[in-house]
């Protein structure tokens, strides 16, 4: 059953305050309320609890519930008033208490509710100053003893609130068959407002904060400011989420030791990480590991159906990604290539970045892509004067062409002896800690069913630039483009050893295994296979929002030949 009660007789008050004097998240964040706060369009009704409420992470015995209050002048401590019942009338409270939020918590609550029953439905709601919360609605697990026939996950990642509008989120609160949301990452996005993923068409989707998020007030009032779409606070108020970050809640393709979006003039990484490592855990539904609070990989069990094993692949023992071409050389062209206003010529420039990156210098670089442009130019003006092709270069031109490709083709080999060196030695995704835990935890299951909850893929994924092939000018174009190209730089087929021991480890040791991954903005159900054989099969779910190849223009796809 669909919750949609509202208490809107009791929230007057707190309406007239919120046209007034309200702080989204804590108290001075924004200098101009009075117009950010009109700009943000809430639904002032539900003040002081103007984010909602959500659940995660179901256990048979308990749930973790969760909501923020936002009051104009708050006390130094607040105390919110907790309850949780098997009816929407709250006849009978089965559990009920009260927690204190401040600060340092962002006003968010967090409660681990306890005494539940198995497999059970249950509606919580908090209380502060006699006024109610909306109702949420949550769904225990069953034991891990229990017969179990069918369960039902909704899969999502990659909601970037610049790229759309949450109608998936929606789609998924609407039904009512669903035990859990897993969501693999990419909750949120640190862009300032108009980069990845903004469109002009969508004015109403730039980010809040404007600037990018790296301070901890940052990351707070950018959830804040998710947690403001009617979309996602209804998904969060039907269903229970169990959730992992990704990239995005940190900064791009991050690791470890840093990311490709963070920059020494950004601060100290370590700082930034654990910025965004506190706001997740104050803003989602996630309930914190008591022997180490920074650890996200976990296991849930749904009786003897599936254990679902939820990993970090992200910070936990992520080593740099090796093949990540970030070198100021790639941006300086990408730069270069984003003010082409010809569309042809910013595809070849794309190409040329995606197949050369740093095997070639960036006058290099522009060198063959205007001859792979110049090539595309007289092809279609022989096509249209429907005339003998013509050859555009001179034999001078022809000469620096093949010396620029030598020199590629050296440096390439030079850089895959590197990286087959430190690909060897000491790349990791998971980090030796969470890869025993999860080596360890896979053969001791007894489920039916292991389930891996996954960031990024790790089926290859990749494609062959067909488009040339049989083209005069064919010789423009590397020969290890005309082959089969990895195109993801930072999926687990950079960690080649460590996937192969993965797998290596399932095939000997544990039967039925799947893995749920996110990252790629696209839908794939494909075989993870090692020497021929599949090991394991891989689900992929597709973005929430986040653009896709589906994106593309048909100029790109001509080009592509995907
Ligand atoms: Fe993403």
């Amino acid at each position: 059953m669909k919750v949609l009660l509202k208490l809107s007789f009791l929230f007057t008050c707190f309406q007239i305050l919120a046209q007034n004097s309200f702080q989204l998240t804590k108290i001075e964040r924004h200098k101009s309320s009075q117009k950010i706060v009109s700009e943000y369009n809430y639904d002032g009704s539900k003040a002081p609890f103007l984010h909602g409420v959500a659940s995660g992470d179901p256990l048979p015995d308990r749930v973790i519930i969760w909501t923020r209050v936002t009051v104009a002048n708050p006390d130094k401590n607040i105390r919110v008033h907790w309850e949780i019942s098997p009816d929407i009338d709250f006849r009978y409270i089965i559990n009920s208490g009260y927690v204190t939020t401040n600060e340092n918590k962002d006003y968010t609550v967090k409660v681990d509710a306890d005494k539940l029953q198995e497999s059970t439905t249950y509606y919580y709601r908090f209380k502060l100053y006699n006024t109610y919360s909306v109702i949420g609605k949550t769904r225990t697990s069953p034991k891990s003893s229990d017969e179990i026939e069918n369960l039902r996950f909704a899969i999502v990642s990659c909601s970037n609130y610049q790229a759309g509008y949450f109608n998936a989120y929606q789609n998924i609160a609407n039904r009512s068959d669903i035990d859990a949301v897993i969501h693999l990452g990419d909750y949120i996005y640190e862009y300032k407002k108009g980069g990845y993923g903004y469109s002009s068409n969508r004015p109403d989707r730039g980010h809040e904060s404007q600037h990018e998020i790296v301070t901890l007030e940052d990351y707070r009032v950018r959830y804040s400011f998710y947690r403001l779409d009617p979309n996602l606070q209804d998904i969060h108020q039907q269903h229970p989420f169990i959730t992992v970050w990704d990239d995005h809640e940190f900064a791009n393709d991050a690791y470890m030791d840093g990311a490709e979006n963070h920059s020494d003039d950004e601060g100290d990484w370590n700082l930034r990480k654990s910025n965004a490592k506190k706001a997740y855990f104050e803003w989602l539904p996630v309930r914190e590991n008591k022997e180490d609070s920074n650890r996200i990989y976990r296991k849930i069990s749904y009786g003897k159906l599936v254990d679902l094993f939820m990993i970090d692949t992200r910070i936990e023992g992520r080593t740099k990604q090796i093949n990540n071409h970030n070198n100021s050389n790639s941006k300086k062209f990408l730069a270069f290539s984003k003010s082409q206003k010809n569309k042809l010529n910013w595809a070849v420039n794309h190409m040329v970045e995606n197949s050369f990156n740093d095997n070639l210098d960036y006058n290099e670089k522009i060198k063959i892509s205007n001859y792979i442009s110049r090539a595309l130019k007289t092809e279609t003006n022989h096509s249209l004067v429907n005339s003998k092709t013509i050859n555009p270069f001179s034999i001078k031109e022809l000469n620096e062409i093949k010396d620029i490709l030598n020199k590629a083709e050296k440096n390439l080999k030079k850089k895959s002896l590197i990286k087959n060196r430190q690909t060897l030695s000491s790349s990791s995704i998971l980090g030796d800690e969470q890869k025993s835990w999860l080596k360890n935890n896979l053969k001791k299951s007894s489920a039916t069913w292991k389930i891996i909850g996954n960031q990024v893929m790790m089926t290859p994924f990749g494609l062959k630039i067909n488009r040339f092939s049989k083209s005069w000018y064919s010789f423009l174009i590397p020969k290890w483009m005309k082959k089969w190209h990895q195109l993801n730089k930072d999926d687990w087929n950079l960690y080649t050893n460590e996937k192969n021991e993965i797998l290596d480890f399932i095939q000997n040791n544990v039967n039925n295994v799947a893995i749920l991954t996110g990252d790629i903005h696209m839908m794939f159900a494909s075989e993870v296979e090692k020497n021929g054989s599949c090991i394991i099969p891989e689900f992929t779910t597709p973005s929430v929002t986040s653009p896709n190849l589906d994106l593309l223009p048909d100029w790109a796809i001509w080009l592509l030949k995907i």
